[in-house]
C-alpha cells in the first residue's frame, strides 16, 4: 500500500465511529479488524457467527469491538441501533452470499439481500450523523453474458440465479436511494462497491472453493471440483477490505465526487480457473490431489466472470497490492498456522494486515 495513503487512512479513522453490518462474516470480520488496526471505534451488527472456527469467533472479535446480534430484516431494531451508535461511516456487508443456498432458499436470500438492504438505507436516512456509506454488493450484480471482457460499472445489471439477482436488485435499490435522497443530503456520500471472489484465512462457508480445499487437505482426502473450468476474479480478502475503507475515506473527503459505483477486482492475469486455484493451494500446502467430478445436476453458476476496474484505478488511484500467487500463499499460510498448527488467529491475522499495509 502507498505510504501516503496508509498515513491518510490512519489519520482519517483514528477514533472515528464506524458501523459494520455483517461483522461476524468472513469479509466483515477482516474489515472490522482492519478498522481496529486503524484506530476506529467499531460497532458490528449481524447474526451470530455460525461456527466456532469462523474468523470472527477465533479472533474473539466480539470482545474487541461492540457487537450487536441483530437481523437486518428487523427494520426497527436496525434503526434503533444506528440512531444509538450515531456512526460517522457505515459499511453494509450483511447478506446471504452463497449461490447454491440461494437456489435452496431464494426467499431468505431476497429478503436479506434486498429487503435488508432497504432497511439499512432507511436506517442511514434516519441517522443524520452518518457521513459516508459503503454499500457492498458483488461482481455477480451484472447480467452475465459469459463474455471474455470485464464488466464495467455502466454495464447492465441482472442475475440469473437468485443470489446474483438479489445483488443486481440491491444495486437498483441503491441507485434509487442515491438519486431520490442521498444526492441532496449535505455532508454525505454513498457508494456501492462490487468486488470479485475473495479468498483468505478463516472462511469455513459451505460450497466455497478455499474452505472445500482446506477441509479436504486436513482430512487427507482429494479436493473434489465440480466446475474446474469456471473463471473467477480471485483476490485476497484484504484487497476489497482496504478498497472499502479507501472509498469511505474519499467519500468523507469529497462526498459527491466519489458517490457512485466502484468495481474492485484483480489484474486481468489473475483471473484464473477454479482448477488453477486448487492446484496452487495444493502446491502451497505441500500435498494433496484433485478429483474432477463435474455434476450435471448442479444448479447453474456463471462460467466466465471478470471485472473491469479502470474506474477505480484512475479515479481512486487504487490498485491491487497482492497478486494471485501471494494471495494464495497468504491464505494457505493462515489455515496452516491457525487451523493445522494451532497458532493464535489474532496474531496471524494482524500480521497479515500489517504486511498488506506495508509495515
Ligand atoms: N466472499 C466473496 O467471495 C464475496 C464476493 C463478492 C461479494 N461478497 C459480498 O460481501 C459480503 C460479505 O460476504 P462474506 O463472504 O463475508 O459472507 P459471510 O456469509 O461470511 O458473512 C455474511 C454476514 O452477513 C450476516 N448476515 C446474514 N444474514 C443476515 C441477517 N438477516 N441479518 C443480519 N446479518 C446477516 C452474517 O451474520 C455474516 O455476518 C456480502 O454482501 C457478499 O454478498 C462476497
Amino acid at each position: 500500500m502507498d505510504a501516503v495513503v496508509k498515513e491518510e487512512l490512519k489519520a482519517c479513522f483514528s477514533g472515528r465511529k464506524v458501523l459494520v453490518t455483517g461483522d461476524s462474516g468472513f469479509k466483515g470480520s477482516w474489515l472490522s479488524l482492519a478498522l481496529l488496526e486503524l484506530g476506529a471505534q467499531v460497532t458490528g451488527y449481524s447474526l451470530p457467527a455460525p461456527r466456532a472456527e469462523d474468523h470472527f469467533s477465533v479472533l474473539k472479535l466480539g470482545q474487541k469491538i461492540r457487537h450487536v446480534d441483530g437481523d437486518v430484516r428487523d427494520a426497527d431494531h436496525l434503526r434503533r441501533v444506528f440512531q444509538e451508535v450515531k456512526p460517522s461511516v457505515v459499511f453494509h456487508l450483511a447478506a446471504q452470499p452463497l449461490v447454491r443456498l440461494s437456489y435452496a432458499d431464494p426467499k431468505t436470500t431476497f429478503d436479506t439481500n434486498v429487503g435488508g438492504s432497504v432497511n439499512v438505507l432507511e436506517a442511514v436516512r434516519a441517522t443524520p450523523e452518518i457521513e459516508a456509506l459503503v454499500y457492498v454488493t458483488s461482481d455477480k450484480c451484472y447480467e452475465n453474458k459469459e463474455w471474455i471482457w470485464g464488466y464495467r460499472e455502466v454495464d447492465e445489471l441482472g442475475g440469473k440465479d437468485p443470489y446474483s439477482a438479489s445483488k443486481g436488485a440491491a444495486e437498483v435499490v441503491f441507485s434509487s436511494y442515491q438519486r431520490s435522497f442521498f444526492n441532496h443530503r449535505e455532508k454525505f456520500g454513498a457508494a456501492s462497491v462490487r468486488a470479485g471472489n475473495v479468498i483468505g484465512g478463516g472462511d469455513w462457508s459451505a460450497d466455497r472453493i478455499i474452505p472445500d480445499c482446506i477441509r479436504a487437505l486436513m482430512a487427507d482426502s482429494p479436493i473434489v471440483l465440480r466446475n474446474p473450468n469456471s473463471t473467477r476474479p480471485w483476490q485476497h480478502v484484504l484487497e476489497p477490505v482496504f478498497a472499502y475503507i479507501l472509498v469511505s475515506m474519499r467519500l468523507l473527503q469529497e462526498p459527491k465526487r466519489f458517490a457512485s459505483a466502484w468495481n474492485i477486482g484483480p489484474a486481468a492475469e489473475d483471473v484464473r480457473t477454479v482448477r488453477e486455484l486448487a492446484e496452487h493451494v495444493i502446491a502451497t500446502w505441500g500435498s494433496g490431489k484433485l478429483d474432477i467430478k463435474p455434476d450435471p445436476s448442479a444448479p447453474a453458476e456463471a462460467g466466465l466472470l471478470s471485472l473491469n476496474c479502470d474506474k477505480a484505478r484512475f479515479q481512486l488511484t487504487w490498485k491491487p497490492a497482492w497478486h494471485f500467487d501471494m494471495a494464495v500463499r497468504e491464505t494457505v499460510q493462515w489455515y496452516k498456522s491457525v487451523a493445522a498448527e494451532g497458532a493464535g488467529a489474532m496474531e496471524v491475522s494482524r500480521a497479515q494486515i500489517q504486511k498488506f499495509m506495508g509495515q
